[in-house]
């Protein structure tokens, strides 16, 4: 018998969940205004509003805590994290921040003005504010097939090269701020992106002299992929693929809270001398001094190891196909969900689900309201919700889909989780035709609402 994929971690220490009941769960969703982020966490049993900071640290990462340097510059925990940034990544140069968004807000401090055009595979949402807050535009390149959400492609997250170089041949260089992708895709479903993709897109930055800025949070995922489904890739290492993968950019942005495990961190990886020195001055002004950015010296060192941790094959294996493992009991549920299924994440469509409530209406959020008051699990919405306005029309944008995410915190649930969350999901799908209505907005932010919208049940 083949051996089934197994952790390669046991259980130290555990933090007690508390179960709530469904009419304590109604009143909390609605004090909240149905805004799962506004949910205190005890009010939460099963937590899978993001896998983004909510990793479980390993015994070394906890014991490098207690050795961080906090000294204000060239302290030995930036040295350890300059040393791992370098051996895995093959970057040089490297700044700290303190997660990924400000790793984005200083690199487009350089790269990014008003007017430019950012192409890339379906900017992540703070990726996409930091463009349009510079009046800058992000322009969507994902193949079509991510569209698709049951088309079987092995790499659904990748770029559409037509699509990218129509974008570079039809505008000017100078107003190219730089490609952006993604690795996973995770607005696509965090679908991965083949190297084969990833080639391209160099060939074509190199013949319209344009920067490749990966967004790499998940970039170890990524590479998981390609060793599984990329020819050629079978017999090589995690770490020799990640290498490989960053050879095709000239720098990137890594919120550190998801593939390096950390509960906060983020850094920004380049090649150039130049680059990097401007992008200084930003970081220095946004973030902190060159050696520590936002990040305090043990939490530098906690992402050092972290980094090492990610990228284990055999941690890989276990964490995304305990993914698949929820994936799989939903599908066989007959609940419509993204398929292949993703790497952090599963994503139900929320719009075939209630197909009778309206996109006006936030049938995705709707979905995820109705998967909390029945197990008292948080999910996320990725639909009109977050999609936002039109910066210049105010009106909705509707997206292709309408999805719910449940994504997976790294080695924290064990599969009896994911087990409960199947079954509280099957049992929303089992009274589905009696969800009718959605919800409609009470008060809304002008930029990134999905955060803090409030919002009433239609009824
Ligand atoms: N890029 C991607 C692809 C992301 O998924 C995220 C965050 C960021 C950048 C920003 O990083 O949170 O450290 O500032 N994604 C989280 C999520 C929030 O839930 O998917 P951050």
């Amino acid at each position: 018998m083949t051996l089934p994929y197994c952790e390669p971690y046991k259980i130290k220490m555990v933090e007690p969940l508390r179960q709530s009941t469904t009419s304590e769960r109604e009143v909390w969703i609605r004090n909240a205004s149905y805004n799962l982020f506004n949910l205190r966490s005890d009010q939460v049993f099963i937590d899978l509003l993001t896998d983004s900071g909510t990793g479980a640290m390993s015994d070394r990462q906890w014991a490098s805590i207690m050795t961080g340097d906090e000294s204000y510059a060239g302290s030995s925990s930036y040295y350890k994290l300059r040393d791992a940034i370098r051996d895995i990544t093959g970057f040089e140069y490297f700044l700290p921040t303190h997660q990924g968004r400000a790793a984005e807000n200083v690199l487009f401090s350089v790269l990014v003005k008003e007017g430019d055009i950012v192409p890339g595979n379906a900017h992540f949402d703070t990726t996409k504010g930091h463009i349009e807050f510079r009046r800058a535009t992000a322009v969507d390149c994902t193949v079509d097939l991510a569209r698709n959400i049951n088309a079987i492609d092995p790499f659904k997250g990748n770029v559409d090269p037509g699509r990218l170089e129509k974008v570079l041949k039809e505008t000017p260089r100078e107003k190219i701020g730089c490609i952006v992708v993604t690795i996973t895709n995770n607005t696509a479903g965090g679908q991965p992106v083949s190297m084969a993709n990833l080639r391209d897109v160099r060939k074509l930055a190199d013949k319209y002299g344009v920067p490749v800025i990966f967004d790499s949070a998940r970039f170890a995922e990524n590479a998981w992929f390609i060793k599984t489904r990329e020819e050629g890739y079978a017999d090589k290492s995690i770490r020799e693929i990640s290498r490989e993968m960053f050879s095709y950019a000239d720098g990137m942005t890594m919120s550190s809270k998801k593939d390096a495990i950390v509960n906060i961190g983020g850094f920004i990886g380049f090649r150039d001398k130049e680059l990097f020195r401007k992008a200084t001055t930003f970081n220095i002004m946004f973030e902190g001094f060159i050696t520590y950015g936002g990040m305090a010296g043990r939490d530098m060192n906690a992402l050092a190891d972290g980094l090492y941790e990610g990228t284990d094959y055999e941690y890989l294996e276990s964490r995304i196909n305990q993914v698949a493992r929820l994936g799989e009991k939903l599908t066989s549920a007959g609940i419509p969900v993204k398929t292949p299924f993703g790497g952090h994440a599963i994503f139900i469509d929320a719009g075939k689900f209630l197909s009778e409530i309206p996109r006006s209406e936030f049938p995705a959020q709707r979905l995820a309201v109705e998967i909390y008051i029945e197990g008292g699990i948080r999910s996320a919405e990725i639909g009109t919700l977050m999609a936002d306005r039109d910066p210049v029309t105010r009106q909705n944008r509707y997206p292709e889909l309408e999805l719910v995410r449940l994504a997976i915190p790294r080695r924290v649930y064990t599969d009896n989780h994911m087990d409960y969350v199947a079954a509280a999901v099957s049992n929303v799908y089992a009274r589905r035709s009696k969800i009718k209505r959605g919800l409609t907005i009470k008060w809304e932010a002008p930029i990134m609402r999905h955060f803090t919208v409030e919002l009433e049940l239609i009824s």
